[in-house]
């Protein structure tokens, strides 16, 4: 009687549980079944720290020195769910972006996330003052919640065409639980508006835009573009950010005003990257001068396109000359 109940229950058990499965596959997006949903019982405070690590040992290509020199937009971080992206490797950029990537400009940017707010799918908006240098740091306190656990932001590298540097979606909650810190390293991306090469080409916009895309040492693949190395596998982080949770405890509360960088955030990473001396194809011959009887010589040059940094290929000869028969002494006899 026991083992015949305890069979009955167990059939009923599997069947329940094959028909909830059933009717959460059917509940379809507004139940999303990736993992991804945060169950934790309670918000979360975070210290984000932005660290540029955009040295001229690092990226000695056309290093911006002057007007404007290598500098960091303030950064835009934006709290969210599954419904909103910022902005996403491969799609196109949206105004707010393009306008953000290209002018620094923030206004666009946050009317679009003010505007997915309204609809529950954005949760806060936070941003940090800019960093006058490749290297500094930036930081801001963030409040999560469990219903907008993922990050997005961006921060514009100046100068550049439309390039930044960006998070898509990180996700700061594990199940029922926060994460406690996330370290990531930041490439550069192009918004794809812009069509300039190098760090201070002139406004020049991309008709049609193309996609958001990874620029890396490879791509795009044009000795002109600054961040072309091609001696590298994969360039150096030009950024990175680390999200640490901050403890609940109001004693050991940081005031915002004072956000302490931990100690452990800047591990100061000298890569120096060689750079390579490239010069300009060979000019044309010049004139073959001399007298007749012992002949004549003409030379040609070439110029320096990049010095080479950090133990690159020294330059070659940027002259030579050959031993020629001087036109004057052609004529036939
Ligand atoms: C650009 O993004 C759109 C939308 O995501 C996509 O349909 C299109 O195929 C992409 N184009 C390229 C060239 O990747």
């Amino acid at each position: 009687m026991m083992s015949s109940l305890h069979l009955t229950c167990g059939w009923l058990q599997q069947l329940l549980v094959v028909l909830m499965r059933l009717c959460l596959t059917f509940a379809g997006p507004l139940q999303p079944l990736d993992g991804t949903e945060c169950t934790a019982k309670t918000p979360a405070s975070y210290i984000l720290v932005f660290t540029g690590h955009w040295s001229p040992q690092a990226f000695p290509k056309q290093y911006p020195l002057f007007r404007p020199p290598a500098q960091w937009s303030k950064l835009i971080a934006v709290s969210h769910n599954r419904h909103f992206r910022l902005w996403e490797e491969g799609a196109p950029a949206s105004a707010g972006v393009q306008n953000f990537a290209e002018l620094g400009v923030t206004v666009e940017l946050m009317k679009e996330a003010k505007e997915a707010r309204k609809k529950r799918m954005v949760g806060a908006m936070y941003r940090t003052a800019g960093i006058p240098n490749g290297i500094g740091h930036s930081s801001t306190e963030m409040l999560m919640q469990p219903r907008s656990s993922l990050v997005s932001l961006m921060v514009k590298m100046i100068p550049s065409p439309d390039w930044f540097v960006g998070v898509d979606s990180l996700n700061l909650c594990n199940g029922n639980e926060w994460k406690e810190e996330v370290t990531i390293d930041l490439q550069p991306y192009d918004a794809g508006t812009d069509s300039g090469f190098t760090f201070s080409s002139p406004n020049f916009p991309t008709s049609p835009p193309e996609n958001i895309t990874k620029i890396t040492s490879q791509m795009p693949n044009h000795p002109a573009n600054s961040f072309y190395y091609p001696r590298l596998k994969e360039l150096p982080p030009i950024a990175s950010i680390k999200i640490t949770r901050q403890s609940r405890s109001p004693a050991r509360q940081t005031p915002m005003s004072n956000h302490i960088l931990p100690n452990s955030i800047s591990p100061q990473r000298f890569s120096a990257t060689p750079l390579d001396c490239e010069v300009s194809l060979w000019s044309s011959w010049g004139l073959c001068l001399g007298p007749c009887s012992r002949g004549g010589v003409r030379h040609r040059t070439r110029y320096i396109l990049l010095r080479p940094a950090n133990a690159g290929t020294p330059c070659p000869e940027l002259e030579e000359q050959a031993e020629c028969v001087p036109h004057s002494c052609m004529k036939r006899q």
